[in-house]
């Protein structure tokens, strides 16, 4: 671009001519080669130093009266060249080619959507088994008192069933009578004794939540994890309800070909109280690395709820309203994590709370 501004020699007719033919010359070059039409702008047309606005103040400056319409003509005409060039440019202005459609071959944006966490989805499984059946959910509170974690659940001070179920306790709570010191609950039991306060029966609850023990982390402990509790309370419950209830929720879980077999065992809280152990799932119960080839796979704790319970619930309600003579019950407990391995035969549960995502994205 010749910056400099050019000599008018004359304002006759055939002079501006010529002058204005050699600038329109020098736009239509600068046209062809066009790669900043912003810099093309500011060059000619910018108020204060564009071009057209230096050569019209210098030219106009000298003219004589009669010379201003001619130069006035031809200075417009050379301004419409300009913004003629600049129209054709937009799509260039804007730095994208021109559009051509859309190129259906490229690969798009993949969103991917949320999941519901393995846990959360087999723990919403075994709830909803439960709600097809009647039951309801009840949920409590994880810092919880010693009294609803373990005595109302008849684990006396310093019973050594506690040792089975060693926690976390919360600082500072040595002035608190033993009862209402705090500590992580160890089991979602306590919410048994909970609703058992504040509802009289009959009681179809499951309880799903989180749980807290002392134990070393290994594959297949974790010092937090989580459990199904069920808790059935009405006039003739026995243990053929309970029986056949989770003989149902196994097969609903498992498949109607898994069996369900019912071993003595011991909680505090049930009176009797017996292990569930399911078919082996892996080698239909021949025996196998799983089932440490003995065919079945201990699964949940059960049992008839303990008269020492009931006892315990009455004693803080207004009006007593579980009378061992009338009422009896079962509950059952389960964890969610063994349950969701079995199902999707993870061999270590410290997958589930690692936040791999290649892990996570193979339950999407
Ligand atoms: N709360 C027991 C545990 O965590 C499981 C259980 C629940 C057993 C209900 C019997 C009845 O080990």
């Amino acid at each position: 671009m010749t910056e400099a501004i050019p000599h008018l020699e004359s304002y006759d007719e055939s002079t501006l001519d010529r002058s204005f033919a050699i600038l329109a010359d020098e736009v239509a070059a600068e046209t062809a080669a066009l790669s900043d039409p912003e810099a093309f702008r500011l060059a000619w047309l910018g108020r204060k130093q564009g071009r057209l606005k230096l050569i019209s103040d210098a030219w106009l400056k000298s003219a004589p009266p009669e010379a201003r319409k001619p130069l006035g003509i031809r200075f417009n005409q050379l301004k419409q060249q300009i913004e003629a060039a600049l129209d054709s440019a937009v799509p260039a202005a804007a730095g994208k080619p021109v559009q051509q459609g859309i190129d259906i071959t490229l690969p798009g944006t993949v969103r991917a959507p949320g999941i519901p966490h393995p846990l959360l989805k087999t723990m919403q499984e075994i709830v909803s088994v439960f709600h097809h059946l009647g039951y309801s959910t009840s949920t409590g509170p994880q810092v919880e008192t010693d009294f609803y974690n373990f005595e109302a659940l008849n684990f006396p001070p310093n019973h050594p069933a506690r040792d089975t179920q060693d926690t976390l306790v919360i600082a500072g709570q040595q002035t608190r009578p033993a009862r209402e010191r705090l500590l992580m609950r160890t089991h979602t039991s306590p919410v048994q004794i909970r609703t058992m306060i504040a509802q009289p029966p009959p009681l179809r609850i499951v309880i799903p939540g989180k749980v807290h023990r002392n134990d070393a982390a290994d594959a297949t402990h974790s010092p937090i994890f989580h459990q199904v509790e069920g808790l059935c309370v009405d006039t003739n419950i026995t243990f053929s309800d309970l029986k056949g209830t989770l003989d149902h929720a196994m097969k609903a879980l498992f498949g109607t070909s898994v069996k369900t077999r019912f071993f003595p065992s011991f909680f505090p809280f049930t009176e009797p109280s017996a292990d569930v152990q399911i078919s082996c799932i892996f080698c239909n119960g021949k025996g196998c690395r799983k089932c440490k080839h003995s065919g079945w796979i201990e699964l949940l704790g059960c049992g008839m709820v303990d008269p020492a319970v009931f006892a315990a619930v009455d004693a803080q309600r207004a009006e007593p309203a579980y009378d061992p003579a009338r009422i009896s019950g079962f509950a059952f407990g389960m964890g969610v994590e063994r349950i969701a391995m079995m199902q999707h035969g993870i061999s270590d549960i410290g997958q589930f709370y690692s936040g791999d995502m290649r892990f996570l994205e193979q339950f999407a």
